[in-house]
């Protein structure tokens, strides 16, 4: 695997993969890689010939009362889970390289932008979106894997790749869970083990709803009472529970015919975890 920081020595790299005639997937992260990441690799040497991996922990995405600098950064465990995985290159830029001097470009991407994470964290996917934008021109990969497990992030980024006509194939990949249903995530080690247990009443209140909702249930009431059984495990707060169009994430009332997302965001102990399921 080769770890590369300088856009000069990425374009080389680059160069020479589309020269052999290969195919280059692009996984893009913010590095403190789990399984679930890992599954987002598998994914993509599944569909490209080379995989590139970018860990970059992207400034202007967080707000300014999150903490840029308490985000984990761990570069060399990152790398060697990556190598082992059969990476063939690592791109790991620093915030000047991504962000020079006098960088004064601003994306936003209005639709499903708005609501749920978006509402709660202004901004937010204005920075998910500068920031993927510049990979795909840095990288120029074929297509480019992320998580459904963020999947208003996924759904954003689909949206502004139509917009701009970005020649990228996004691919999203399905969400990874413990044995026990509970979604991976790197939150999920600032839980207690109470907690823990707790917050399985997030993946099943979604299984719950889903059902209720595909057996023609009333969808106002399911929502209510998936939000007072989550509330009732012991979670501080539900920030959102909803059912939503799949591609535009416009809320929705009833089975409309197209795909529907039940999406979730609640705060146990200190610790906010999101969760959705596909409703079809
Ligand atoms: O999902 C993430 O890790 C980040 O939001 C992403 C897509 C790498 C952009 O910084």
């Amino acid at each position: 695997m080769q770890t590369i920081n300088r856009l000069t020595e990425l374009r080389a790299a680059t160069r020479a993969i589309k020269a052999e005639d290969k195919s280059l997937a692009l996984v893009p992260t913010m590095g403190a890689l789990h399984a679930g990441h890992l599954q987002l690799v598998e994914e993509a040497k599944r569909r490209a010939d080379a995989v590139a991996v970018s860990i970059f922990v992207n400034p202007t995405q967080f707000g300014p009362n999150e903490d840029l600098d308490a985000y984990p950064r761990m570069l060399e465990e990152d790398s060697a889970k990556l190598r082992a995985a059969g990476v063939d290159l690592l791109w790991a830029p620093p915030v000047s390289e991504v962000y020079p001097e006098g960088f004064a470009t601003k994306i936003h991407v209005a639709g499903p932008s708005s609501g749920y994470c978006g509402g709660a964290r202004p901004g937010h996917f204005d920075g998910v979106a500068l920031v993927v934008t510049k990979l795909f021109n840095q990288v120029e990969p074929d297509i480019a894997c992320f998580g459904e497990k963020d999947f208003q992030q996924l759904a954003v980024i689909r949206q502004f790749v139509r917009d701009l006509d970005i020649n990228v194939e996004i691919v999203g990949v399905p969400i990874v869970r413990d044995a026990d249903g509970l979604a991976l995530s790197s939150r999920n080690a600032y839980l207690s083990a109470e907690d823990r247990q707790a917050a399985l009443a997030l993946p099943h209140a979604l299984q719950k709803a889903r059902e209720a909702i595909l057996s023609g249930g009333d969808v106002a009431l399911i929502l209510s009472d998936a939000q007072k059984a989550i509330l009732a495990a012991g979670f501080a707060n539900v920030d959102y529970f909803a059912l939503a169009d799949a591609q535009t994430l416009a809320p929705v009332s009833a089975l409309t015919g197209r795909p529907l997302r039940l999406l979730a965001a609640a705060k146990i102990g200190k610790t906010r975890l999101i969760d959705n399921l596909a409703v079809e």
